[in-house]
């Protein structure tokens, strides 16, 4: 993947997070939907994967059928909102290995501390796709990817569904080495850090919290 940053523009996903921007989606259909347009996004972030091949024989010929090259994927949902993408995601790739982290903010400072780091072995050697709904302030993001880096991890790219531009411009800062899939990159934050215009609380809206 060679752009920083890639906006899936598909008409079904432009469509479907529509439905999700929408205050009056309840949470039952904002997680369906999620699930929905997580698979449409898994398809372009993993577009150009290393392939090799393998010997199989179909009923009527043996031939070199194309297969994923090397470790399985790592997934790392950072919680508790990346657990809402990664759902849909590993439908679609079964077989990945599955990381969390998890990150709080420290009021005083504003720095995001870290309350859970749990991830695949060898992740230096797997592909690693980090997945939270929100790109915002991209602290817990650059946080995320940082601990990552320290656990080996060598090949990251980033998976959202929202991204600020200010979210956006801290990642390329911090890890230029990331790219990002997002659906889009919306206005600006606002001074609690929620992008507009946005969605609102993606962790709530997934779990009917508040
Ligand atoms: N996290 C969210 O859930 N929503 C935002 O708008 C920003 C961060």
């Amino acid at each position: 993947m060679t752009e920083h940053l890639t906006i899936v523009n598909h008409p079904l996903v432009q469509h479907k997070l529509t439905l999700m921007r929408d205050k009056e989606t309840p949470s039952a259909v904002f997680r369906r939907v999620l699930r929905e347009i997580s698979y449409l996004l898994a398809y372009e972030v993993t577009r150009d994967l290393p392939m090799t091949t393998k010997q199989i024989e179909t009923p009527l010929k043996a031939i070199d059928a194309p297969i994923l090259a090397g470790k399985k994927l790592a997934l790392v949902s950072i919680l508790r909102a990346g657990n809402g993408l990664l759902d849909g995601v590993l439908d679609l790739i079964p077989s990945a290995r599955v990381g969390f982290v998890g990150l709080y903010r420290d009021e005083e400072t504003l720095t995001p501390v870290q309350y859970y780091f749990k991830v695949p072995d060898a992740l230096d050697q797997r592909q690693v796709v980090v997945v939270d709904p929100m790109l915002a302030t991209g602290n817990s993001s650059v946080a995320a990817i940082d601990l990552l880096k320290k656990a080996g991890a060598k090949n990251i790219r980033f998976l959202c569904l929202l991204a600020a531009p200010e979210g956006v411009a801290r990642m390329k800062q911090a890890h230029p080495d990331v790219p990002i899939v997002t659906a889009s990159v919306d206005e600006c934050l606002n001074d609690h850090g929620y992008i507009v215009p946005g969605l609102g609380d993606a962790g709530d809206r997934i779990y009917g919290t508040k």
